[in-house]
């Protein structure tokens, strides 16, 4: 019904792994990308996004309850973001939007979110 949020509707907890593994599958393999994670595992950082993906979009609040508040600007401060990490960041996750079974307007309000997120943590333009 409309009364379920949006995490809901998209099929909870099993669409956000789905969609957060795909993506960090394709970062792996991304040059620019990869070298920016501070840990040789990417399974720590893939369960940080995918608790604050579900959280965001109306799931369970485990992100905070470990995390606290997300601060993602703060959070992303010491990496170097410019227009081509962004760049980068988005296609993996377009990839991984794409590739997940939601319907045209689920996946146009994910995608609108993410190219506004991305943007938003931007920091270094030059
Ligand atoms: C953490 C890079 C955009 C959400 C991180 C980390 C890096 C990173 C290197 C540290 C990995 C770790 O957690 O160990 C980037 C780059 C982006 C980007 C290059 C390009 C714009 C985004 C966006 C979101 C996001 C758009 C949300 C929609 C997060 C979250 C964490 C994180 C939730 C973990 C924060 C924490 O609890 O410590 N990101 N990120 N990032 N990122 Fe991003």
């Amino acid at each position: 019904t409309s009364l379920e949020t949006f995490y809901e509707q998209v099929g909870g907890e099993e669409t956000f792994h789905r969609i957060v593994s795909r993506f960090y599958a394709e970062v792996a393999k991304d040059e620019l990308l990869r070298p920016l994670y501070p840990e040789e595992d990417l399974g720590p950082a893939e369960e940080r996004l995918r608790l604050f993906l579900m959280q965001y979009w109306g799931g369970p609040h485990t992100y905070s309850d470990r995390r606290g508040h997300p601060r993602l600007r703060m959070r992303h401060a010491p990496f170097k973001i410019g227009f081509a990490e962004r760049d980068a960041w988005l296609r993996c996750m377009r990839i991984a939007v794409d590739e997940a079974d939601l319907t045209p307007e689920q996946r146009e309000q994910l995608w609108q979110y993410f190219e506004m997120a991305a943007q938003s943590l931007v920091n270094s333009w030059f």
